[in-house]
This record gives structure tokens, sequence and C-alpha cells, in this order.
């Protein structure tokens, strides 16, 4: 399809009067519009990447000819404008408060005590008209650990994105703002029921970087030579406060709305609860949090709190603990504020995720670039629950940068990443023992030279046949992300390699079960679910494939979306720089390796043998195909897969489900939607049992998705 095809857009073409820009722009914003809520909101696109980039380039195009009828809330504000000499300050209307802490139950309890004094609930003097202690109730939500800021909405248009600054007055960030993707720059009331928008409103919430999205970025900073960010809310803040909002515009950052300061005009009642607000603004078209919880007692705030605490690793972002919220608004307002906080609100503080420990030794690793990899080898350390004893130093310049020797003590924090970071040393505690680290000059794996190649901050080893990068690249290959092999784990695979029977991807399908047999830990049932499992990934998407090849920074986000734009393996080979450079989501960086990844006649010759041993990429996913076909809708249910299946093989459940719009996590709580359970399940499906989540057996589940 293309653009001139779309039925409602009339035909485009040169030679627009005004009047003709105006109505053609005018229809190409609304359909622009509709398509962004629908990928970045709903994650359900109706067109794919590049026919995207058609309507989009030509309202660029429009609005270059024709600037009078540029508007603030044109989706070609999110590519960023020229840089600002320097950020006006704007006083908030309300002040954004700040929140004060708690970290135990008793402290909750504490802070109720308080608003229950405050509220007369206690002591002798309760009056007619107060409230009684059922009136207060809860609300919770995850505390996003980010960048706070207001948005302000005139009729329903963006028109100013202020950062908090001191609570009085923060600084004018609206260009920056309307890159963020998921932030509407024109509220929406497309969804049943949703209410009128008021003339005036101050919406408040906290730009973040999704953990996965931080992590990518941190990785494509780090090949290409850029200092890393210590964590997604540096990051966040950092982009936010970029003078020049071009640059804002290609951080991958997110908003999430949860309360509102202004409201002037609403139609019917005025808002009376608190959850209210959070589910107005998502009919709005905002983005709030995936999981929050209302609660009639702290008893069951707590709950809550142990349920977020003990998933911590499955939230998609940082939290840095709950946000509990007197539920009714009309308490909010007679609890009033001390100093800067509300007294009606309270951040329940997680344990920290930060430690000190002390750098017992430095070990390189080769990655499957032939990246060296310095990991400091710690004291065990507990982190959030987690014994940690090793963390990662990034690279050489980095070492140098915070300056980590070896018998240092330094601080180490987990964030964005399931990998610890050293943050920083304690030099106060240095020892006169403590020695610094040589960078090596070969590989320790195998031996040849290890060279950083000019302008990056990573040393290589050059060997592309070094055993260390072979085993990584089949390690990559089999991983959840790529062809998601089940039972290609790293012990085996070292032992494939340093056997000599696998050199790369390829080989891997010329395995038959009598070649795995007789290594360690292969009976000969493990052996031919291996060689099964492999099969299986010959029809894997294409997707799957371009990110299982590991061409430097193609992930699984760019994988997709050079699948959706040229939905075959032979088209994506084809394609040159401007054609890839010219897709949305796409910059030169990644261009570029993607040329020359396939420019390579090594890599050539690898596609061709695996396509020769009957891999064949499949797309679109088949999936969605069935998806649409049968009407099958999952988006927002959460599954768990436990016990064995039948049927499907893990992989397949959980591709199943995620092309179906649903989500996969590994444990059972309160949010879970279904828990299937298979021969042998145990622990989680007690746990489903003890929550009330509706427990499936496999049959079951394939019907429910028409299979
Ligand atoms: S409600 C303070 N809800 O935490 C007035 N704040 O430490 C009530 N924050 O600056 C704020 N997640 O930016 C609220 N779910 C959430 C939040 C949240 C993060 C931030 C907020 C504030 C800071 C206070």
């Amino acid at each position: 399809m293309n653009a001139a095809d779309t039925p409602d857009i009339p035909d485009s073409g040169d030679g627009f009067d005004s009047v003709g820009a105006e109505r053609r722009i005018t229809v190409l914003r609304e359909e622009i519009h509709q398509h962004n809520h629908r990928y970045y909101i709903l994650d359900d696109p109706l067109i794919s990447d590049a026919e995207y980039d058609i309507l989009f380039r030509e309202l660029q195009q429009l609005e270059e000819e024709w600037p009078d009828l540029r508007a603030p809330d044109s989706p070609t504000m999110r590519v960023g404008a020229p840089p600002a000499p320097e950020f006006e300050s704007h006083r908030h209307e309300f002040p954004m408060l700040s929140l004060a802490n708690a970290f135990t139950f008793e402290e909750m309890q504490e802070w109720q005590g308080r608003v229950y004094r405050q509220l007369n609930l206690v002591g002798e003097s309760v009056e007619e008209n107060d409230p009684s202690l059922e009136d207060v109730t809860y609300m919770a939500e995850p505390k996003f650990d980010g960048a706070a800021i207001e948005l302000i909405y005139e009729n329903g248009i963006l028109t100013a994105g202020v950062t908090r600054g001191d609570g009085e007055t923060g600084e004018n960030v609206t260009a920056n703002v309307r890159t963020i993707r998921n932030v509407p720059l024109r509220l929406s009331t497309a969804v049943p029921d949703a209410r009128a928008i008021p003339d005036l409103l101050d919406v408040r919430g906290e730009v973040i970087m999704l953990r996965s999205e931080f992590a990518a970025m941190n990785r494509r900073r780090s090949e290409a030579g850029e200092p890393l960010f210590a964590n997604p809310r540096n990051a966040s803040a950092g982009s936010l406060r970029q003078l020049d909002s071009r640059v804002t515009a290609t951080r991958p950052l997110s908003f999430f709305a949860y309360g509102v300061g202004r409201v002037e005009g609403l139609e019917g009642d005025p808002f009376t609860r608190q959850s209210e607000v959070l589910e107005t603004l998502a009919g709005w078209g905002f983005q709030v949090a995936d999981r929050w919880q209302l609660a009639a007692d702290l008893n069951e705030v707590e709950q809550f709190y142990h349920g977020l605490l003990g998933g911590r690793e499955d939230i998609p972002y940082e939290a840095d603990g709950l946000v509990v919220k007197v539920e009714s608004l009309d308490l909010q307002i007679e609890l009033g504020q001390v100093s800067r906080s509300p007294r009606w609100a309270i951040a329940w503080k997680f344990p920290a995720q930060q430690a000190t420990t002390v750098v017992k030794d430095i070990e390189i690793s080769v990655g499957r670039t032939g990246a060296l990899t310095p990991t400091a080898v710690l004291e065990p350390v507990e982190v959030g629950g987690v014994i940690v004893s090793r963390a990662t130093l990034h690279n050489r310049e980095e070492i140098q940068r915070k300056d980590v020797r070896i018998g240092d003590t330094v601080i180490i924090q987990r964030a964005g990443d399931v990998i610890p970071a050293v943050v920083k040393v304690v030099t106060g505690k240095r020892r006169s023992g403590a020695r610094k680290f040589v960078f090596p000059a070969l590989c320790p794996e195998c031996g040849s030279d290890a060279v950083q190649p000019e302008g990056e901050v990573v040393v290589r080893c050059v060997n592309l046949s070094c055993p260390a990068q072979i085993k990584e690249r089949l390690f990559h290959w089999g991983s959840r992300e790529a062809m998601d092999v089940d039972g290609l784990g790293e012990k085996l695979v070292e032992q494939l390699v340093d056997r000599g029977i696998v050199t790369d991807p390829a080989g891997l399908y010329e395995l038959i079960a009598d070649d795995l047999s007789p290594l360690d830990r292969m009976a000969e049932k493990s052996a031919n679910n291996l060689v099964d499992a492999l099969a299986q990934t010959k029809t894997a998407t294409l997707d799957r494939f371009l990110t299982a090849l590991g061409i430097r920074q193609v992930g699984t986000v760019v994988a997709r979306v050079l699948a959706r734009t040229f939905g075959s393996l032979e088209k994506i080979m084809e394609a040159d720089r401007e054609t890839l450079e010219e897709i949305h989501d796409i910059g030169p960086e990644v261009a570029s390796q993607v040329i020359t990844f396939f420019s390579m006649a090594e890599n050539r010759r690898l596609i061709d043998r695996l396509l020769a041993s009957g891999l064949s990429p499949q797309w679109p996913p088949e999936g969605e195909l069935a998806g649409v076909s049968t009407g099958v809708d999952l988006s927002g249910l959460i599954f768990v897969f436990t016990g064995e299946l039948v049927e499907l093989t893990r992989g397949e459940a959980k591709r199943l489900v995620e092309s179906l719009g649903g989500r996969v996590t590994s444990s059972v709580s309160s949010r879970t939607d279904y828990v299937i359970a298979g021969p042998g399940a145990g622990s989680k499906r007690a746990k489903a049992e003890e929550l009330g989540v509706e427990i499936l057996e496999e049959t079951a589940f394939l019907a429910m998705i028409g299979r």
C-alpha cells in the first residue's frame, strides 16, 4: 500500500494552493496521530514503517513549503528543533511537591497515624461530619525513577512541558518533550466513554527510559565510543535538558502520567478519586503505570509492595518503590501538605540497589564481535536481595575514567540492566596496595592482537576464528531473543567449539544426535531434543533470524523494523545505504553496520549455507496472521507457563502469546491473568491457587487461542 492508495487521503501531488495544502496537512496530521497512537500506545500498528515514513515525509515537505501552516501539535515536531540558547524558566501554577519516604511497614503505619490524626480520626474529638476510618483507602503504584515533568494542555493541545526544577520554577523544555513518542501532542477521546477534554489541563508524570531501551542505548554508545549513562534516571534527566531537541529525539524516552495539576473547564463532575484521575488520563491517550492497586488498608498495600518487589526484575522500567496515595481527593485536600510534601502521599522505598564492596580482580571476556570487556570480580555483596560478585566495567576507557584499581573499594549498582555496574571508587578508602590494571594487548583467549580501532572505545580481538568469539556467536544464536533454542547452553557450546565440532551457526544445522551423545551431560534423549529444537528454528521469523546473525547495532527492535519494512531477507541484503537511512528509527550508524555486515564475503557465505541447510525465515510471523484471522486478542493479559508442555515448546508458547499481544512472565503474582500448568507443575501452580489466578491446561490454552 502506498499513501496515495489510502482511501481517505486525497491524492497528493505538487502544486497545492494554500487551502489545498492546509486540507492535506490536516488530513495527514490526523492520520499520523492515529498511527502513532496505535504504534506507541497500543503496540498494534496498522501500516508498515515504510508506509508511515511516506506519510510523515509528505507532511514534512508540505510544512516546509508552507511554514505558516506549522502547528505545535504536528507530529513532525517529534523530530526536534534547532538548539535553543538556553531554557526559559517557567513558574508552576501549583508547586510540584516532593514525597516523604518510608522504608518499613512500621514507618508506613506511622504515616497512616499522621493521616488519621490530621483527619481527626483518633482521640476523642470526632465531629459529626468527619470521615470514618473506612473512608481512608489507598491507591498504590510504582514510583518511577526518572525525571518529573509537567505537561500543559490548552484545549487539548500540548503547549508546554516544564521540568520540576525546584518545585516552584522549572525549565521550559517543550521542544524536547514533543520528541517523546508516547507523549500525546493532542489529547484523544477515541476510546469508548472517554471524558470530554477540559480547557486547561496540567498533567504530571515522569520521563523515564525502559530498562531494555536504556541497556540497548548504552550498548550502542559503548560501540560508538560515547560516554555511558550511569542509570536510566540520569539518562532521562540529561536527555530532557538537551538544548538541541534533535538530540533528545534520538533518546528512547517514555512518559508515564500519574497525576494532574490544574484542571479547568472539565465538563461534568470534578474528579473525586485518585484512580479515576489515572483512568481518565489513560482514556485521553496517556501511558500510565501498567500495574496499580486499590487497597482498603495498609495490609493490602503491603501485599502489593511485596508482589512488586518480588517481581522487580519483571517491571520494564526502574521503580525504586511504591507511591501510596490516599484515594479520595476530598481527603487529599483536607490533608494538605507539610513543608514541601503532601500529607496524603508517601513513597515506600525498595531496599537500595547500590552497595559498597571491594574489587578483588579484573577479568577480561571476549564477546561475539571480539570486544574485550573488563569485569570487576567483587567481594560478594548483597544488592537488592541478590548476591553480586561481578560487575561490568564496560571497556578500557571506563576503567581509566573511573580510575578503578584492583583492591579498591567501589560503589556498585544494579540499574537499568540485570548486569551490575561499578559506579565509582570510594577514593577515601583506597589502600596503598591498590594496583592499576594493565589492559591486555593480546586476546586472552586466542593470543591474537587486540586493537582499538580509530575513534572507538572498544578493544577487539582481530581474529574472527577466535574460539571465544565463535562460542559467543553460537550462544547468541540460540538465545531467547534470537532463535530461542532450548538446550543450547553455554556448557554445550563450549564443548562443541573446543572439540572442533561446530565453528559457526550453519554448523549447528549439520549436527546429528550421534555427534552430541558423547558430550558431557548429553543423554540420547537430550541430544535428540536439541536436534529437534534446532530443526524447528528453520522456520523462525525473519526478525529473529536477523537478530541471531548478531549484526552490530541490530537488536530485536531494529531487526523487527527491518523485517517489517523489507519483508524478506533478500531485500534487506540488497538495500543500499540511502534506503536504509530513510527508514524512520534507523540512523546512519545502524545503516552502515547493516551494509558492512552484508558486504562481507564470509557473512554472505554463512547465509548461503544457512539457507542451503533449510532455513527459511518467515515473514510476516504466523502468529500475527493467526491473530488477525482468528480475532484472538491477548493484549494486556499476563501468562505464566509452568510444568511440562506437550504440544508446544516454551519458546513457541511465548512467541504465540506475544504475537497475539499478551505478555509472558516467569513469576506468578496477583497481576498474572493465566497460569498454564502442565504435568509436574509445583510451586507456581500452588501460588496461582493461593492467589486465585486462573489455571489452564495446555489444551485449554490452545483452544483459547484458536489452535
Ligand atoms: S505522585 C509529590 N506518583 O517522585 C506529589 N510521584 O520523590 C505526588 N514520582 O517528584 C507525586 N513516581 O516525580 C507520584 N507514581 C508516582 C511517582 C511519583 C515517581 C516522583 C515525582 C516526585 C518524586 C518525589
